[in-house]
């Protein structure tokens, strides 16, 4: 076929074998159930309940079993051509479970009454239990299932701690259930971490299950779960606090429009929880937390420094009666030093395959020394420095936080060692104090950054003779500076600015300059699927959201995913996918917490590198998104994220370097919000200065569609491209008074017509 077919024809090309359509298609809708039950944590599972006996006869609480919520709203959302809910998973089950149906199609009547739409997701109330009809429940059967779900979206975060507690009439309903029935299974049906104290602390509920928000088989990897058909395997990405005020972002999440203050600093999730004193006990359920159907033992558990790596080799064994996949976890803490340490930090893991009881299998899990370093932004050991400390590194082993074990290997240092020299980037200039290992806080100055100013290092060429197409490059008949020196002026402002969409695509295209021959390669949204709207007549694959694909801990079935994904773009013409997203669940509140992995940058990276992996085998670009501390939807257009040098390291920039080191994503999206009192789409320091001399990275940079920041600041920091479309008056006045060269339009061309080289 020849090069970028696809992008210039738009033909109706099927990918599947035998001409058949990949997009939608039964292989990938299976993986997106497989996917919903590997992501799904069991969190609760009293006297065995789970899995249901066959033949079981269940009663099924709350309108969320109808209303099963696949995914949050905005640009994450997918149009598949169904969703399954759970009482239609149940359903499927025939012969195995008896559903009571009078109460199931009381709240299906209940939610067609209500036309519900996600588009302006307005809340409606669980619907009331009528007492007649939760006495014939109970007559039917001595089991029951309530369900709950939750919804947030794109540009809208939850206003209060209301959406993270049992609304009044939830808990009338769990009342009434708990006073009826002895046997009851909780789903959660939610995006982010929500109240888990409610069952875990009731004697009268026996069992739940985090089901998160599972694509369009959702409701039926439920029903895999509840009767058995799937054995749970997921790990909790996050911890589940007590309350809402437990997290340590509450206080002052919502304290202004125009900023959040990062004081929790490197003390996010458990790094908070397991080291501030007395906070352990507000944890509900650890991170890394989730049970089996089955147990596991850990033994003959080695450690060792092999050359710059320590390797963990962990003999994991099915000690139970059912088969089983265990999750093993390494974490380390560093000596106290002058830094002062988080008491845990994951730092390895990895998944066994599925072990029948019996079965054993040995884990090697090995990371670099270096990975235990700290960042020291004021200087206290070496400034601007990541550093060991002097003292012992414990290493810890477990399937969860809080019962990993200290091995009596320790890794052992006599003095401090620099393990990377870097520079003074980003520096926050309103942020007075941030959080200590003891929970009190420390004043750190306050003073005006000097911004590092990057010279343009790009060279214009003498442009060929003859024309040359971008074809010519790709074939070597001239290389690319050359190319780039034949475009004129208006050419260059034009291909730094996003173009209309072709075909299925909403979200516009990058390239179209037709008398060179650059063709105009389209954008798709994800992460949790192909986004394309239903007028466009095609359903893709609505795949579980990134938190639940996370709470697998199975990078392997990302890489699938990834794979999938970008099969279902390519198919329908579409060059790069608007995917994964890297946000922290810095607040329970964020409206986009679904999209992003985790509360842990370390397993943010390796699932993000994995869903690249995959989404770039395909020749589809992958675009780690947004880039960065865009952890808060209100006001993100304005909003500054307010953040110590230590913390962007550590926490809120880690996912994206591992990612960026492991992965080498083609593209990475700027966010829309201010980073220390600079956008971050013009943000020179962390793009020029971390993103691409710290780290190496060698792609191109997108800004995130319609960002406040100025087209000339942006190209100047090297974010290559406006998106959607840019603004030619904004660089063409620019150009003829000076403030932007030719040259600095040539980088940032360069940078976008390699992109578009490497696609196929
Ligand atoms: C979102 C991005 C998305 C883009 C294109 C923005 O509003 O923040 O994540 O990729 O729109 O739809």
């Amino acid at each position: 076929m020849n090069k970028w077919f696809r992008s210039n024809y738009i033909p109706c090309r099927p990918l599947g074998d035998n001409l058949s359509l990949v997009t939608g298609c039964q292989r990938h809708i299976q993986l997106s159930r497989r996917a919903a039950a590997e992501g799904a944590v069991l969190l609760k599972n009293e006297h065995s309940l789970l899995p249901l006996a066959k033949g079981a006869r269940l009663a099924v609480f709350g309108k969320a079993q109808i209303d099963y919520i696949q995914v949050g709203g905005g640009s994450g959302i997918v149009y598949p051509a169904y969703t399954r809910n759970i009482y239609q998973g149940l359903q499927m089950k025939k012969g195995q479970v008896e559903v009571f149906h009078e109460l199931s199609l009381y709240y299906e009547e209940y939610f067609k009454r209500h036309d519900v739409d996600y588009k302006n997701y307005v809340r409606y109330p669980e619907a009331p239990v009528p007492q007649d009809l939760l006495q014939r429940a109970r007559d039917f059967t001595d089991t029951a299932v309530i369900v709950i779900h939750r919804h947030s979206g794109e540009g809208a975060d939850h206003q209060d701690s209301s959406t993270f507690y049992l609304y009044e009439e939830e808990q009338a309903m769990v009342d009434a259930v708990t006073a009826n029935f002895p046997k009851i299974v909780v789903l959660l049906n939610v995006g982010a971490m929500i109240d888990t104290s409610w069952f875990a602390n009731n004697d009268a509920i026996s069992a739940a299950i985090l089901l998160w928000q599972g694509g369009m088989e959702g409701g039926l990897a439920a029903a895999d779960m509840l009767m058995g058909d799937a054995y749970p395997s997921g790990r909790l990405v996050d911890t589940c606090a007590r309350t809402f005020e437990d997290y340590p972002s509450s206080a002052d999440f919502h304290e202004s429009r125009d900023y959040a203050k990062y004081t929790e600093d490197i003390y996010v999730g458990y790094r908070y929880f397991e080291t501030v004193p007395g906070k352990k006990d507000c944890v509900v359920y650890p991170f890394g937390y989730g049970l089996s159907y089955t147990t596991f033992g850990l033994s003959d558990i080695v450690a060792g420094a092999i050359g710059e790596n320590i390797v963990v080799s962990v003999k994991v064994t099915n000690t139970g009666s059912v088969s089983g996949k265990e999750v093993v976890q390494v974490y380390y803490s560093a000596p106290a030093g002058l830094l002062g340490k988080p008491a845990r930090e994951l730092c390895g893991f990895a998944k066994t395959k599925n072990l029948d009881p019996g079965e054993s299998q040995t884990l090697l899990i090995s990371f670099p020394v270096r990975d235990m370093a700290s960042f020291d932004d004021t200087g206290v050991v070496a400034k601007s420095c990541f550093v060991l400390e002097k003292g012992t590194y414990s290493i810890f082993v477990g399937t969860n936080v809080r019962n990993a074990q200290k091995l009596d290997y320790v890794y052992h240092l006599e003095d401090n060692v620099i393990a990377e020299q870097l520079h003074s980037y980003c520096a926050p200039e309103r942020l007075d104090k941030v959080m200590t290992a003891d929970g009190t806080y420390r004043a750190i100055p306050c003073q005006k950054a000097e911004r590092t100013v990057f010279p343009c290092t790009y060279r214009c060429v003498e442009a060929p003779e003859e024309t040359y197409t971008l074809l010519d490059v790709a074939e070597g008949k001239v290389d690319l500076d050359a190319f780039i020196a034949q475009m004129t002026d208006e050419e260059l402002i034009e291909i730094v600015g996003g173009q209309a969409p072709t075909g299925v695509a909403s979200t516009g295209g990058m390239g179209n300059l037709k008398r060179l021959g650059v063709p105009n390669v389209m954008t798709v949204d994800g992460p949790a699927g192909v986004r394309l709207k239903p007028h466009t007549g095609v359903k893709t694959t609505a795949f579980p959201i990134a938190s639940c694909l996370a709470a697998s801990w199975n990078p392997e079935l990302l890489e699938e995913v990834g794979r999938a994904g970008a099969l279902e773009a390519k198919e329908n013409n579409l060059c790069i996918w608007l995917t994964p997203g890297l946000n922290i669940h810095r607040s329970p509140l964020c409206g986009r917490n679904f999209e992003y992995y985790s509360e842990d940058p370390f397993i943010s990276g390796k699932m993000a590198a994995a869903m690249v992996r995959g989404i770039q085998s395909q020749k589809i670009a992958a675009t780690p998104k947004h880039f960065a501390c865009n952890n808060k939807e209100t006001n993100r257009i304005h909003s500054d994220s307010i953040v110590s040098e230590r913390a962007l390291r550590e926490i809120y920039l880690k996912g994206f370097e591992i990612c960026v080191k492991e992965a080498r994503p083609k593209i990475i999206m700027t966010s829309y919000n201010v980073v220390n009192g600079i956008q971050a789409s013009e943000n020179a320091e962390m793009l020029k200065g971390i993103l691409r001399q710290e780290w190496g990275y060698e792609g191109m940079v997108t800004s995130d569609w319609n960002t406040e920041g100025e087209h000339t600041k942006e190209m100047q920091a090297s974010n290559d491209i406006k998106m959607p479309y840019g603004r030619p008056e904004n660089l063409t006045e620019s150009f003829r008074s000076g403030r932007i060269t030719r040259e600095e339009l040539c980088e940032c061309a360069k940078r976008i017509l390699e992109m578009i080289l490497w696609l196929d």
